[in-house]
């Protein structure tokens, strides 16, 4: 007797959603997508696997299409991971972060609680939301201090998947993700920035790297291992939150040091100018998690240390800036 395995997954074409969705591929699961419409398809990170995907139009704002979505798809699973996702564009659009971020999450649990009350949900939450941290290292228990617009609206994110789960019985998981990077991450992001920049300079395309605090320290681990925690959490008969992350803090500096090391460059501090327009009004100036509920649980542990994330990551530019 086979038992029919369907997930939707919106923000599909982001850097997580295109891992997810390979994964749960694998599994043998029907893997259904939420895109919303642009004048130009931004679907690079699924082209590979366009044809094993159904693709439905929606928008968090927009609670007809989440509805609408989740009837076409009718998942088993549901994994929230669309989000405005970069921390120093809050500031800039700090009212459509908390639509997007913060009360869209309401809006996709309204459209489950209508549609498929019985599917799990799996809310996209983030380390982010203990900013100037009360505990170190941090773990499910440790009480949030939200340092951007960003982490406040995932905040109010996690506590509404908290609320919902408790008042209507859900099955809904807050999975708290430690910053996680790949080959896919976008350029905006600082350790991408940092390999794709350190790539460019190699192969004569550029002459420097303009960045903001060098200093901040942050727990990275690889996407690859990190969408597998989100699998994990689903399939635990209780909804319960986790912590995923390394258990180890690097600096940005440090991200540099490896990144121009693997693209023999030498000393980064050649390459590298401070410019105050990467800093940030308020910043999270050091994270660190403590994953062993995961561990304990989900039988999770990260495959990928920081040095082997931030070289494979420079190979992987320096491949695709090699110039044909
Ligand atoms: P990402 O690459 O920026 O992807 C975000 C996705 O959300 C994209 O597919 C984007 O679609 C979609 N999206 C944005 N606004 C939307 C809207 N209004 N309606 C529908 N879709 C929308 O982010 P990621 O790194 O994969 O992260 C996935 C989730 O995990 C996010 O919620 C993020 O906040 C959270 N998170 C990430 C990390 C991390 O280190 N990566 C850590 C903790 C938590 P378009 O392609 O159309 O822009
Ligand atoms: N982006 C960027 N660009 N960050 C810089 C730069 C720069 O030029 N220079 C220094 N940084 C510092 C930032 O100030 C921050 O302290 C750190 O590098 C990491 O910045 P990001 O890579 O932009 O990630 P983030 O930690 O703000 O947010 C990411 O991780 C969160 C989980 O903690 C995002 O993926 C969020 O969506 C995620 O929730």
């Amino acid at each position: 007797m086979s038992t029919r395995r369907s997930a939707l997954i919106t923000g599909i074409t982001g850097q997580d959603g295109s891992y997810l969705a390979e994964l749960l591929l694998e599994k043998g699961y029907e893997v259904h997508g939420m895109v919303r419409r642009a004048s130009t398809e931004k679907f690079d990170r699924i082209e590979q696997i366009r044809d094993r995907i159904t693709l439905h139009q929606g928008d968090l704002l927009d609670q007809r299409s989440l509805v609408d979505a989740l009837r076409a798809s009718d998942p088993t699973e549901i994994y929230n991971l669309a989000a405005m996702s970069f921390v120093a564009v809050s500031w800039i659009q700090p009212t459509l972060t908390a639509e997007f971020t913060g009360v869209g999450v309401t809006r996709m649990l309204e459209a489950m609680r209508e549609v498929c009350p019985q599917a799990r949900f799996y809310q996209a939450s983030s380390s982010e939301m203990f900013g100037k941290v009360l505990e170190v290292p941090q773990t499910e228990t440790t009480p949030f201090y939200p340092r951007s617009p960003y982490g406040v609206a995932k905040v109010y994110g996690h506590f509404i998947t908290v609320n919902y789960r408790e008042s209507y019985d859900l099955h809904a998981t807050s999975g708290i993700l430690f910053n996680h990077e790949s080959e896919r991450r976008g350029r905006e992001f600082v350790t991408r920035k940092i390999t794709w920049t350190a790539a460019a300079i190699k192969h004569g395309l550029t002459k420097e790297l303009r960045l903001g605090n060098l200093d901040a320290e942050r727990d990275w681990g690889y996407a690859k291992d990190y969408v597998e925690a989100m699998w994990l959490m689903l399939q635990q008969d209780k909804p319960e939150d986790y912590v995923i992350a390394t258990g180890e803090a690097h600096s940005v500096r440090e991200c540099c040091q490896v990144a121009f090391d693997e693209a023999g460059l030498g000393d980064f501090e050649q390459y590298v100018t401070i410019d105050p327009a990467f800093v940030r009004p308020a910043e999270v100036d050091h994270l660190i998690g403590d994953s062993s509920k995961a561990e304990r649980d989900l039988g999770w542990k990260p495959q990928t240390s920081f040095e082997e994330l931030i070289r494979l990551m420079t190979r992987s530019d320096l491949k695709l800036l090699k110039p044909r």
